[in-house]
């Protein structure tokens, strides 16, 4: 009999997951009781999966591609980021009910309060893309209080239905007019995988940026991406995007576990050799 909580990270495939790294890190480095595993899961078996945990075979979980949208239909409540999204990516029993949470935006905001000084004062954001990942960043800019974030994407009926999800502050455009845009940005922020390992370059002109802009990627192989090496070249302020991964952990280890993790450099540089070991060669 395994003993303490038991928490799964499910995803098809799952193998890339740095989650189960995260999460053992911060079992051993607490001395808590407790098990986290990778799970496999195909579409047909995700709701089987969602009633063990109400069964209680499992404590929680985490989600992630491609079951977010699924859980989040599937659970009996949402959290507030949760329902502000539209997807889900941590599970766990609450009042003998599932709820579905979203930390996604919660480690977006909390990876630049580590590490990008002042990104809670600009007015306008720049945002590349307009999928699961930006609904995630729209949320946080908006709750951290920016007026208005313009959002591009290469298809551009996304763009306005996020807009249209969020309301009047988020202003469609499209990759023509981003550019022009970056001038206005106080933060420019790419959410989509462009610049990944194995994909294309994100190529922007950025030449009009305003001094002191600030420039992030939730791409975090490599963690210094084509767009954020521009970036820098170009003056502006960078943060990469490995600390959203990280930070994103915590609500549900803390849920789960019972201990809130710190996210230091030791966990950082664990999960950079595990990712340099990974892609090298
Ligand atoms: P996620 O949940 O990670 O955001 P997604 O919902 O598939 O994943 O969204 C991927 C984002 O990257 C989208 O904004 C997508 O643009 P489209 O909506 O036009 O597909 C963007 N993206 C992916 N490949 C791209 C490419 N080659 N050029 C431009 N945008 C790209």
């Amino acid at each position: 009999m395994l003993e303490g909580p038991r928490v799964f990270v499910a995803g098809h495939p799952v193998g890339h997951s740095r989650s189960p790294l995260i999460h053992r890190s911060w079992l051993a480095k607490y001395g808590l009781r407790g098990h986290y595993e990778a799970v496999d899961v195909e579409a047909d078996e995700f709701a089987a999966l969602l009633a063990a945990v109400r069964t209680g075979d499992w404590t929680g979980g985490n989600v992630t591609v491609p079951h977010k949208e699924a859980a989040f239909a599937l659970v009996d409540r949402h959290d507030a980021a949760a329902a502000a999204i539209g997807a889900v990516n941590t599970l766990y029993m609450e009042d003998g009910l599932l709820v579905g949470a979203n930390t996604d935006a919660h480690g977006f905001a909390a990876n630049l309060d580590q590490r990008l000084t002042g990104w809670r004062d600009g007015e306008a954001a720049l945002v590349l893309g307009a999928g699961g990942a930006s609904r995630a960043v729209v949320h946080a800019l908006l709750d951290a209080g920016y007026r208005r974030v313009y959002v591009v994407n290469r298809t551009a009926g996304r763009a306005e239905a996020l807009a249209e999800r969020f309301g009047a502050a988020v202003k469609p455009s499209g990759w023509d007019n981003a550019g022009a845009l970056v001038a206005a940005a106080d933060i420019i922020v790419n959410t989509t995988s462009l610049g990944m390992a194995g994909q294309p370059a994100l190529s922007m002109d950025l030449s009009r940026a305003r001094a002191g802009t600030l420039a992030t990627d939730i791409v975090y192989v490599p963690l210094e991406t084509p767009f954020l090496r521009a970036a820098s070249a170009a003056g502006l302020t960078t943060c990469d995007g490995l600390g959203m991964l990280l930070h994103q952990a915590a609500p549900g280890f803390a849920r789960w576990f019972g201990r809130w993790p710190d996210v230091d450099e030791a966990l950082r540089e664990s999960v950079i050799a595990d990712l340099q070991g990974t892609h090298a060669a």
